[in-house]
């Protein structure tokens, strides 16, 4: 029997990305190790979003230049689809290099790579195709990610995505539903849909949009939680929020990516909207019933950008008043519409952005954590903590509120609990389990 090893790098959508290849080996008989010294097959399922993340792989592979005997590699993912074969002149003990768009065929790849091909590659990104496969390895017997949409359309100067991923291709609701209800009935509690810009879902048979898909899902009976990701705010309708309002399934958490704050960098960036437009979307969370949690995506440093709409950032900040945020230092990447910019920001600049950006983030996050206290939330408990011998729990609007309970209480894993909210820092909240009524140290 064949051995793999598989390491993930980048987003939630690489991460399922490689439940279904470890799905896809498994069912032809590898069985998965846990370190590359014990596998014959070493895999990486890569990220290109920043140069940082790309050299990662690359560190890797160096690792086994001179010492791969009897071993074969492969690079899946977006690098993969960016350096295409050279990957083979930088690496050449590397055997097999393949692109999302491409894993419907891995199964053909691996007879290939059996037989002691030594240049396979998948890297066409000409598909109608999406990656669904009747066998996917899910560790998490609670959480599930469900792909509804693969591929981006958008062409955000600053992005490798449209060139790693391809052109979108939606899903129909009828595989996405029946996934659902499959999941539901293996007793999973808690779904994320995912792609790179769900808000632009449309199922190819019927036509159904995201609302629809998004309502249809969250009436699947034995669901107790589905969230969403990843939101392009000009694709972002009105109808999403009337779908949370309705219905508490709908998790009250929206991750809803600005990149800037400044209309003007916007449009250097190719987003599509302004941030008016932007703020729009943001007052329709806000005017609504469920109090929902915002987080976003931010980029400082983009070719341009000044201190004026820098500070115009940090404006937008304390207008939001965001739950949480992603912020990055502009990285250059292959391909992009952003390499022609002139005007770069020098990297200590954006060092300096970047703080002054997460520091105020930090005490938006104190503040609006202090709210919490004396509040009770319902958690689904995620694990516990053996350090802190306290259970991990996540809010429906995606906070991670840590709580005691007295020994003996068996496993909660997985359970879903109220939880009286006691102490707030800046990234999560600690409290107490209301039924057991326990207190803390
Ligand atoms: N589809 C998602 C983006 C996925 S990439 C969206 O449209 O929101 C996740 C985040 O990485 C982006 O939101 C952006 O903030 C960041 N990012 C993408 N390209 C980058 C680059 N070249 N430099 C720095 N950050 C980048
Ligand atoms: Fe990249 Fe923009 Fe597509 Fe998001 S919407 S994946 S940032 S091109
Ligand atoms: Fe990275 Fe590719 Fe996701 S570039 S962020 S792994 S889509």
């Amino acid at each position: 029997m064949k051995k793999f090893y598989i390491e993930t790098f980048g987003c939630q959508m690489n991460v399922h990305d490689s439940e279904k290849v470890i799905g896809t080996l498994e069912s032809r008989g590898y069985s998965q190790v846990e370190t590359p010294d014990a596998a014959d097959l070493v895999l990486y399922n890569t990220c290109s979003i920043r140069d940082k993340a790309e050299q990662k792989v690359f560190a890797r592979l160096q690792e086994f230049k001179k010492n791969h005997k009897g071993k074969q590699f492969g690079v899946l993912g977006c690098v993969a689809q960016q350096e295409g074969e050279r990957i083979f002149e930088k690496a050449p003990h590397v055997s097999l290099v393949c692109g999302s768009a491409s894993y419907n065929s891995l199964p053909q790849m691996l007879v290939q790579l059996e037989a002691g091909n030594k240049r396979v590659t998948g890297l066409s990104l000409d598909t109608e195709d999406t990656f669904e496969t009747p066998v996917t390895r899910r560790d998490n017997p609670h959480r599930a990610y469900i792909t509804i949409i693969e591929g981006c359309d958008k062409s955000c100067a600053y992005c490798v995505v449209p060139f790693t991923r391809g052109p979108e291709r939606s899903r129909t609701a009828e595989s996405v539903l029946a996934e659902a209800r499959q999941l539901a009935d293996m007793g999973y509690t808690d779904i994320q849909l995912l792609g790179q810009n769900v808000n632009s879902y449309r199922d190819p048979r019927g036509g159904m949009e995201f609302a629809g898909l998004l309502r249809e899902v969250g009436r699947v009976p034995g669901l107790r939680r589905v969230r969403f990701t990843t939101s392009h705010p000009r694709d972002f309708g009105k109808d999403i929020v009337d779908a949370i309002d309705e219905n508490p399934v709908l998790a009250n958490f929206v991750h809803l990516p600005v990149q800037s704050g400044s209309t003007r960098v916007l449009a250097a960036m190719q987003r599509q909207y302004t941030r008016d437009q932007y703020m729009q979307r943001i007052e329709w969370m806000k005017n609504s019933p469920r109090s929902i949690a915002l987080s976003t995506d931010i980029i400082v440093g983009f070719p341009g950008e000044t201190e004026e709409d820098f500070q115009a950032t940090l404006a937008l900040l304390d207008e939001v008043e965001y739950d949480s945020i992603f912020s990055f230092k502009y990285s250059q990447r292959p391909n992009t519409p952003a390499l022609r910019l002139q005007d770069q920001v020098p990297e200590e600049e954006k060092s300096r952005r970047l703080t002054i950006l997460q520091e105020k983030q930090r005490g938006i996050q104190l503040r609006r954590n202090a709210d919490y206290i004396g509040r009770v939330e319902e958690v689904q408990v995620e694990g516990f903590n053996k350090a802190t011998s306290q259970w991990i729990g996540r809010t429906s609007q995606n906070k991670t509120l840590n709580f005691a309970r007295g020994t003996g209480d068996g496993e909660l894993t997985g359970q879903y609990l109220d939880v009286r909210v006691l102490r707030a820092g800046p990234n999560s909240l600690v409290g107490e389990n209301t039924a057991s009524g326990n207190a803390l140290q």
